[in-house]
């Protein structure tokens, strides 16, 4: 009884003193690490490694669901059995099970709630992978923000997100979920979602949880869960900075992924855990696992059974265990055997705590509980329409042949054919959250909306996504022949990209390109819209369609955006973050390559080529096009010469040429032409996306310097090399302007 009395004056103690101010006002890290301190003096053993276990939650959302907590959950969360819960979801439901722990439980240690809020959490904003294409950090922020206004205002304190996994396969599923094959601008898309999420820590923001660390876009073959085996330094120089950057940017947490590096799983890595993330970063945050990505280490046949995976996991420094239950099962018994001491254990405790006391959950463990904010923030028109913009400025334009778009709106009779025209349900992408196909605007039904009745739509299907049937097709075709224009809605469902969503060809599938054809004998214009999660091997269209409009799975708004980009309301400015292959046999094939030895030449047999292919890749990584045209000129550096504490500034001078006012990203590129260690064509280093009406001319300036010129050098050190430097500066990875300069000692 003396000991409850304790706790509980301890527990008024702080929430007494001073501590009522919400976290953001904590005056420092100091005062949360005393609370930690007082919290841990007082937990028994089990209470800590109750706080390391967490388990899934479904249940339905809203405030209308009947909530019931099995008896099961209610019993481990009274003993102080668990720490979280993922999928818990909505201000009652949280509320119910927080009760319980605060209330319920010796010590009335609050729960965090945390859950999958990728690109959304009821409305819908383009996937990753485009909001990458916008190629506007600050709109990714503000996407970041709502989603964390919305998901917070349903009882949730954390996401796991941003997904920061370098792709250079498009056969992975997962490149959907995050920004593409550059380390650059994934970096900072990186960074711009943590401070979307995580704010300033109020009770309309979230606990960020940057993953999958590391290297699981590494996968060989882009086969989900695969090997990975590169070396030190393209760990080093290509995956890591996404999650450096994050960790710059303060994120709290981290999310250890399932594959290996090189033999060493990620869940049980001391390498990255503790030597790369708390000993070289600094990272104060906690790590949680995979989906029993501790417990697949037996797989991996790097654990002997779930007790042994646990030992090595928690030993590296893995914090919390999503979903194995080794910790929950095993860690006691492992420190009776002296396996795991009590100390390591103190230490992913009071990273926990640490969050939930900067969450204010101690303070107010029913602050992200409240049915009203539920009701007020969430699926909001302002919300919407930032989920729209968004989708807009990730549109990519592909081809425009002789201008046919933006769209006449003379067009008396438009076509809208394919298996995506009307589907609400793939839009949402996967990891869409409580995004639901009723509140997603279909392309046809935004194309209805925006004509009016000042054009007639016809609309056929023609075929399914998959489906070989052309059963479809005699309908599309009558459609097409008695319209003036065809819109082509074709490409992935939304089940192809995502997790475990692996694709061995890169193709339209199904019978959608012949459809294509089909429709094309009409001699109609045909404008295709692609809908997909990954790059795709369309040379059909490319050389066929008449236009192609990239847009992702683009939310919620879709059919909005489609039909005010295609009318041209907003013309597109997306660029593209991962290039397109010809064929999925050119993978892997991205922009920051090695020269090699013998460099591709079409021309010389025995340089590194395909018979069968040309060199380059459909489209290369940074292309977009726009409705107006921008011309690049007088490429000019402040030095030929810098040294290591000069800054060079790099001008060009853009002019809008075309007839449309519009958005260019432009773009820099330097290649070191001479190191250490082999260094990569062109790599990117800075891009700027100016607005310019049409006929005007704007000089963009860029700065860099020395430490732009970094790399893991052959004795493994972060550094520049004096020597010879290219600077690249254009409209994409391939068409731009070239300078020279010179790093000195
Ligand atoms: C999944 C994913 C991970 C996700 C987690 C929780 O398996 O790999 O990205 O955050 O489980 O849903």
């Amino acid at each position: 009884m003396k000991k409850y009395l304790l706790i509980t004056l301890s527990f008024l103690l702080f929430s007494f003193t001073g501590f009522q101010s919400s976290p953001q006002q904590k005056s420092s890290d100091k005062i949360i690490n005393a609370r930690v301190d007082s919290v841990l003096a007082l937990m028994t053993l089990d209470e800590k490694i109750g706080q390391l276990n967490q388990l899934s939650y479904g249940i339905g959302w809203g405030p209308t669901v009947k909530v019931s907590v099995p008896d099961e959950y209610k019993q481990m969360i009274k003993d102080g059995k668990i720490g979280s819960f993922l999928n818990a979801i909505g201000a009652e439901f949280t509320y119910e099970l927080q009760k319980i722990a605060v209330q319920e439980s010796r010590l009335k240690i609050p729960l965090l709630f945390g859950l999958d809020v990728i690109h959304g959490f009821k409305t819908t904003f383009p996937v990753p992978l485009g909001e990458a294409a916008t190629w506007q950090p600050e709109i990714v922020e503000l996407s970041a923000h709502y989603q964390a206004l919305e998901s917070s205002s349903a009882g949730i304190h954390w996401t796991f997100s941003p997904m920061v996994d370098i792709a250079r396969d498009p056969r992975w599923g997962r490149i959907m979920e995050g920004s593409g094959e550059d380390t650059y601008l994934g970096s900072l898309m990186s960074a711009a979602r943590v401070r979307g999420y995580q704010g300033n820590l109020s009770n309309e923001n979230i606990i960020a949880c940057v993953k999958h660390y590391a290297g699981y876009g590494g996968a060989e073959g882009g086969r989900d869960y695969n090997t990975v085996d590169f070396s030190d330094r393209t760990l080093r120089d290509i995956y890591l900075p996404p999650f450096k950057a994050a960790v710059d940017a303060g994120v709290e947490t981290v999310m250890a992924s399932f594959n290996e590096i090189g033999g060493i799983p990620s869940s049980g890595s001391k390498y990255l855990l503790t030597d790369i993330l708390r000993d070289e970063w600094k990272f104060k945050g906690f790590v949680v696992s995979d989906w029993n990505s501790i417990g697949e280490m037996i797989n991996h046949g790097f654990a002997l059974d779930l007790k042994n995976a646990g030992e090595i996991s928690i030993n590296v420094g893995l914090d919390m265990d999503m979903e194995s239950r080794s910790y929950i099962t095993y860690l006691n018994e492992l420190v009776d055997e002296g396996k795991v001491k009590e100390s390591v254990i103190d230490e992913s405790v009071k990273r926990i705590l640490r969050i939930k006391f900067m969450l204010g959950l101690f303070d107010d463990p029913f602050r992200y509980c409240s049915k009203e904010r539920e009701q007020k923030n969430i699926m909001t028109n302002e919300i919407k329409n930032v989920s729209l913009d968004v989708a807009k400025r990730s549109f990519v334009l592909l081809k425009n042949e002789d201008k046919i778009l933006p769209l006449s709106k003379e067009y008396k009779k438009i076509a809208v054919i394919g298996p995506l025209a009307d589907s609400k349900i793939n839009p949402l992408g996967e990891w869409n959250a409580l995004g639901i196909e009723e509140d997603v605007i279909s392309v046809l039904e935004g194309l209805k909306r925006y004509v009016g009745d000042k054009s007639e739509i016809l609309y056929a299907e023609g075929c399914k996504i998959t489906d070989p049937s052309k059963d479809g097709f005699k309908d599309a075709i009558e459609k097409v022949n008695n319209s003036d224009v065809i819109i082509l809605c074709v490409g992935e469902s939304r089940s192809m990209t995502g997790e475990a969503y692996s694709r061995s060809s890169l193709d339209l599938p199904g019978v959608q390109e012949d459809l294509a054809k089909e429709l094309l004998k009409s001699g109609k214009s045909i404008i295709a819209v692609l809908m997909n999660g990954r790059p795709l091997s369309i040379n059909w269209l490319n050389d066929n369609a008449d236009a192609i409009l990239e847009t992702w799975f683009a939310g919620t708004m879709t059919g909005d955006a489609v039909a005010q980009v295609l009318f041209g309301d907003y013309n597109p400015s997306g660029k593209l973050p991962v290039t397109f292959p010809r064929t999925v046999g050119q993978v892997p094939i991205y922009y920051n390559h090695k020269n090699t030895g013998r460099p591709g030449d079409e021309k010389n047999r025995y340089t590194s080529k395909y018979l069968d292919l040309p060199l380059t890749p459909l489209y290369p990584f940074g292309y977009g096009l726009s409705y107006t045209k921008f011309n690049y000129s007088g490429l000019s550096l402040s030095k030929d010469k810098i040294s290591s504490n000069d800054q060079l500034k790099i001008n060009v001078n853009v002019k809008n040429i075309g007839s449309y006012d519009g958005e260019e990203v432009v773009q820099l590129y330097i290649q070191d032409l001479v190191g250490s260690v082999t260094r990569p064509v062109k790599e990117l280093k800075r891009f700027q996306k100016i607005f310019l009406k049409k006929g005007e001319e704007k000089t963009v300036e860029f700065t860099i310097s020395e430490e732009d010129l970094r790399f893991t050098a052959a004795d493994m050190n972060f550094k520049s090399e004096p020597g010879l430097f290219k600077v690249y500066v254009g409209t994409n990875s391939v068409d731009v302007l070239e300078n020279k300069f010179e790093l000195v000692e």
